[in-house]
């Protein structure tokens, strides 16, 4: 594994090696060993041409617990307002010594162009990439389901989990990054979304799909529940309307307390955030104890410390060993 671009790339082995990497990395932040020496001398640049809060933050801190040194880029700002190129920036990236770039991107494929143009000898982390993907945020929802549902052992898989994602799976790059992870790990997949909301490519996903909530929850019974976020933004910029209206589309596939109760007991919640609450989820249902979507942010940081780690050391036989050894 050179890059991480894509969940469709990564095998089940490395999907549960960076899974049980990040079991190491999140023991020893539960155990306040809050820096760890492993990348000490290295720079990772965080290069956002999109907005974010959880994403760039996440990996600003986990690169800076394993003591790397960290360069923040936002497009805004930059000399990309003034026309500069995305092989230019990456030659100064080079010239500057980078040795990962963390990329987001609203091109689909802006990232796998930057691992394999020749422009960087660095590895290339897709931090969300137009509605392609978003493999981090899928790896960070594998972990916080496997911790809750299975068990934090080494080599656990989702083996039989029966895992519901709902919502505007058209836009949603977090969706195509959790669906061949999930698929890959062994759990089954179901999509549920109105037809305007869903890619004509979705037939060709590892994944059941289904328009209707209340019934896909009776029948399926879920262990876990995705809810998406609604990306009004990309819709406008696309020139699209809404439909259904976001009245109809709350009544219809909205998280609200009423569909919670129809979910089985052990059953928990998911968003990748940021969450339109009132929309796709209700305050009832995000603030619920089934909730784990503030974990998800926790989980995140581990998450991203491991890959940064493998990514970087290269050194996947001992990677639940190293890691732990304090600053
Ligand atoms: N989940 C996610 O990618 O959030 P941000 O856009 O805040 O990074």
């Amino acid at each position: 594994m050179k890059h991480l671009l894509s969940t469709a790339d990564l095998s089940h082995s490395e999907a549960v090696l960076i899974l049980d990497t990040t079991a190491q990395m999140a023991a020893t932040q539960a155990r306040e060993v809050k820096k760890l020496p492993t990348l000490r001398g290295r720079t990772v640049v965080n290069l956002f041409f999109e907005d974010s809060t959880r994403t760039r933050i996440s990996f600003e801190t986990a690169a800076k617990r394993l003591s790397a040194d960290v360069i923040n880029f936002s497009a805004k700002g930059s000399s990309v307002s003034k026309g500069e190129s995305l092989k230019d920036t990456a030659l100064t990236l080079k010239a500057m010594g980078a040795d990962a770039v963390v990329i987001r991107h609203q091109a689909s494929g802006a990232p796998y162009t930057l691992a394999h143009a020749g422009w960087l000898d660095a590895p290339v982390i897709n931090a969300g990439d137009g509605t392609h993907q978003h493999p981090t945020q899928a790896l960070l929802d594998a972990f916080t389901i496997r911790r809750h549902l299975v068990s934090d052992s080494v080599g656990a898989d989702l083996r039989g989990l029966k895992i519901v994602i709902v919502g505007d799976v058209l836009h949603s790059r977090v969706a195509r990054a959790n669906v061949h992870l999930l698929h890959t790990l062994g759990a089954h997949v179901t999509l549920v979304a109105p037809p305007t909301l869903l890619p004509v490519s979705v037939e060709t996903w590892p994944c059941d799909v289904s328009y209707h909530l209340d019934q896909t929850i009776d029948e399926v019974q879920p262990d876990a529940i995705m809810m998406l976020r609604v990306q009004r933004e990309r819709m406008s910029s696309a020139g699209g309307g809404f439909f259904p209206s976001p009245l109809e589309y709350t009544r219809l596939y909205g998280l609200d307390g009423r569909r919670m109760d129809r979910l089985p007991p052990h059953a928990i919640i998911l968003h990748p955030g940021p969450m339109n609450r009132g929309l796709e989820i209700s305050a009832e249902a995000a603030d619920s104890p089934r909730s784990v979507i503030v974990e998800q942010v926790s989980n995140g940081v581990a998450v991203r410390m491991a890959v940064l780690y493998l990514l970087l050391t290269g050194d996947h036989s001992e990677a639940t060993q190293h890691p732990s050894t304090p600053a």
